[in-house]
């Protein structure tokens, strides 16, 4: 069980019932639960989207789409079922979330779920976990029964007219069904590879029928936007990115923690106020702002706006909100090496570009390194990384690829320093200290 942090600067809307004993279904109910999806029902799906579209929500997997927007695309009519999909698999290195609101908050998910599934008139969602949060599962699977023993999910939910059940369902460990499409084919039991796209999975997803598939922070934040409206929500945020989100702040800072902060907090703030800056009175050299699969800031450039379009202007992304702070005693070298076994490990082998080139991403930075680097290495790391981008079947192409031509890029001098034989030389610095990465 993960332990929680605070900070004055916080603005707790979706980790308000943290710590509060909300798993207990009676408890969520004296803490306004259930009260958003009734709001909801009298409200319809057209209001519902309206709201949704006015909070500025956007997607907190990763890639930051509107998620009023996304629930649009859905068809009213449909032939198959439509369904709701909640995307907890949660395997960004870095990033440590959505475990939490599974841990302190799952009805806020089911809440979140029954919404969207009125917005887009769907009778069924799932949501899935990933697997290695076995502890999560339990807690999810009691709190839909207690929702079933309570009226709120089966045949006419709360007097409606509406019927609408919800399955829990876990992964079985691989970080590739986070993606969305690789995810539908895990839950219809096949293989966990991605699909072609067009069409998108608001058109043909699950089962072939119409399918919105959303992060569980996401999903957890709709009550909220019901509740305070969309246009109160969106204030709370910066132009475009409403709201608030949860921070995984790790790697080598005084007070790592998962941290709610607006959208368009300053990341120099979130890592010398919030996180108490660096630890054990070293320097920072680096940021990884998203999650292990986006360019790195250096120290110079982290005086930024953590909103979605800020990022993308710095040259990086918001991503899954894993913000991984480095310090002046680690190698980025190594740091590169760790980031790309991961992905060469998770690739699923499906596409040449990112099964071979994660692979020679690997060989080389290992090799590197290990001192057996020549000059030429450095340009080919990059050269070969760049021509992954874009030409993989789903991102964790480009997700293997950005992390390292940021370094190379950011970092060249520290590739050099490891030429000719030269032994790593941060490997001999007595206070070169580990990376504490809260979520691997
Ligand atoms: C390789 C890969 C892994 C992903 N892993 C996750 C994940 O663990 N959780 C998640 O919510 N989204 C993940 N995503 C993003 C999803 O594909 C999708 O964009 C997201 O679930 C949509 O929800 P949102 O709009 O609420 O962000 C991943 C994407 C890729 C390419
Ligand atoms: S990019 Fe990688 S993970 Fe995605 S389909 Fe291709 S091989 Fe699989």
């Amino acid at each position: 069980m993960a332990t929680l942090v605070s900070h004055p600067d916080e603005v707790k809307i979706v980790s308000r019932r943290f710590g509060m004993g909300a798993t207990n279904i009676d408890r969520y109910l004296e803490l306004d639960g259930y009260k958003a999806v009734q709001k909801a029902l009298a409200m319809g799906p057209d209001a519902i989207i309206n709201e949704m579209k006015a909070s500025n929500l956007r997607g907190r997997g990763g890639a930051g789409f509107p998620t009023g927007m996304k629930w649009s695309f859905v068809p009213k009519q449909s032939a198959k079922p439509k369904y709701v999909l909640c995307n907890g698999d949660e395997s960004e290195p870095g990033t440590c979330k959505d475990r939490l609101i599974f841990e302190h908050d799952p009805h806020a998910v089911i809440e979140g779920v029954m919404i969207a599934a009125i917005a887009v008139g769907a009778h069924k969602g799932y949501i899935y976990i990933r697997g290695e949060y076995r502890y999560l599962l339990d807690i999810m699977q009691k709190a839909i029964a207690d929702a079933y023993a309570k009226g709120f999910l089966g045949k006419n939910i709360f007097g409606s007219g509406y019927d609408l059940d919800i399955y829990w369902h876990g992964g079985a460990g691989a970080y590739e069904v986070g993606e969305e499409s690789a995810l539908m084919e895990s839950l219809e039991g096949k293989r966990g590879v991605p699909r072609i796209r067009p069409p998108f999975p608001a058109v043909v997803g699950l089962w072939g029928g119409p399918t919105v598939i959303n992060n569980a922070e996401t999903l957890a934040s709709v009550p909220h936007v019901i509740m305070m409206g969309g246009e109160a929500y969106a204030n709370v945020g910066v132009p475009r990115n409403g709201g608030t989100r949860l921070f995984c702040l790790s790697g080598h800072v005084e007070r790592p923690g998962v941290y709610e902060l607006p959208l368009g907090y300053n990341l120099k703030k979130l890592i010398y106020e919030v996180g108490g800056g660096i630890a054990n009175g070293n320097k920072l050299k680096a940021v990884v702002p998203g999650g292990s699969s986006v360019p790195c800031l250096t120290a110079e450039e982290i005086d930024v706006a953590l909103d979605f379009d800020s990022m993308m202007k710095a040259g990086t992304m918001l991503g899954s909100g894993g913000v991984v702070v480095i310090d002046d005693k680690t190698c980025i070298v190594k740091f590169a090496v760790r980031t790309i076994q991961f992905y060469q490990h998770e690739s699923c082998g499906w596409c040449i570009p990112c099964r071979e080139g994660t692979d020679w991403l690997k060989k080389t930075l290992n090799r590197f390194h290990a001192g057996g680097g020549v000059a030429k290495d450095i340009d080919n790391l990059r050269y070969l990384a760049e021509n992954m981008l874009g030409r993989t079947f789903c991102p964790l192409g480009d997700a293997a690829a950005m992390p390292v031509i940021g370094f190379v890029k950011k970092f060249r001098e520290e590739f050099e320093a490891h030429l000719d034989g030269r032994p790593c030389p941060f490997e001999k610095h007595p206070a070169a200290s580990p990376l504490a990465v809260l979520s691997h």
